[in-house]
């Protein structure tokens, strides 16, 4: 579980997360929705432990992240990320850009790493590409690539940050897939995302985000059939016209 305790984040003097309150708990598909500048990202960063926070908690299963005797390295194995766009690594294959991370971090051996590599790429519909650069996959593959990197390193929770956001529109169905897919197998995943259609049809719970606060979080089909809030209304009439 995911618990995010009255979270205050600041930039200098620009207050980005203005308290905000939210649990995601075990199988749970969480959509976080907002303009852009609202704070999404940034809250994933906080969760991430990648961004210090000024007041407040999030813990993971337990564990406080941003504690000072906190592991970090040992927390962010149980989050995977996967951005707007990621950088694979050009000289090496989508097999070998896979087996990287657990190899290192989970000091397992090469012949593990390429295995877990390979299951992970037949996971997400790359298992005919292990030996392709990442320079010959398509923006849609590539996005799938970087899910398995991430799913190689057997997260417990997964964080989406606008995956699609890059993607030329005929690509952006098989990422969406892929994401139904770990839906449907019970992976617990927070999606920043502006695709309400999706976020509607896929997500359990939406939060709409608004100036670093939560305006309003429900049920998927409530926030965006019958919001209750003006400012939610305003935003999806936005966005869906
Ligand atoms: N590293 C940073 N330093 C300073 N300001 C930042 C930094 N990251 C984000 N911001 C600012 O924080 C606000 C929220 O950004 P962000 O979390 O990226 O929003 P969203 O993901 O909802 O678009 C924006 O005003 C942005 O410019
Ligand atoms: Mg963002």
């Amino acid at each position: 579980m995911i618990e995010i305790h009255n979270v205050h984040k600041a930039f200098g003097s620009l207050k980005v997360i203005r308290g905000v309150d939210l649990e995601i708990k075990k199988g749970e598909v969480l959509c976080l929705i907002g303009a852009s500048g609202s704070g999404k990202s940034t809250l994933l960063q906080c969760v991430n432990g990648l961004e210090p926070i000024q007041q407040g908690e999030i813990q993971v299963d337990g564990i406080s992240v941003h504690a000072k005797d906190t592991n970090l390295n040992k927390l962010r194995q149980k989050l995977g990320i996967v951005f707007q766009q990621y950088n694979a690594f050009p000289h090496l294959t989508a097999l070998e850009n896979v087996a990287l991370a657990p190899r290192v971090v989970k000091r397992i051996s090469k012949a593990e790493a390429r295995a877990l590599a390979s299951k992970h790429l037949k996971h997400v519909g790359l298992g005919d590409k292990e030996d392709v650069f990442p320079s010959r996959l398509s923006g849609g593959q590539q996005q799938r690539l970087a899910i398995a990197r991430a799913l190689a390193m057997e997260p417990s929770y997964m964080l989406f940050d606008e995956v699609t956001s890059a993607l030329d529109p005929e690509l952006v169905g098989e990422v969406l897939d892929t994401l139904r897919m770990l839906k449907s197998e019970g992976m617990t995943m927070v999606v920043v995302t502006h695709d309400i259609v999706f976020a509607r049809e896929t997500g359990d719970r939406i939060a709409f985000f608004k100036d670093g606060r939560i305006c309003e979080v429900g049920e998927a089909w409530q926030v965006v059939n019958a919001p209750r809030e003006e400012h939610t209304r305003q935003f999806l009439k936005r966005v869906l016209a």
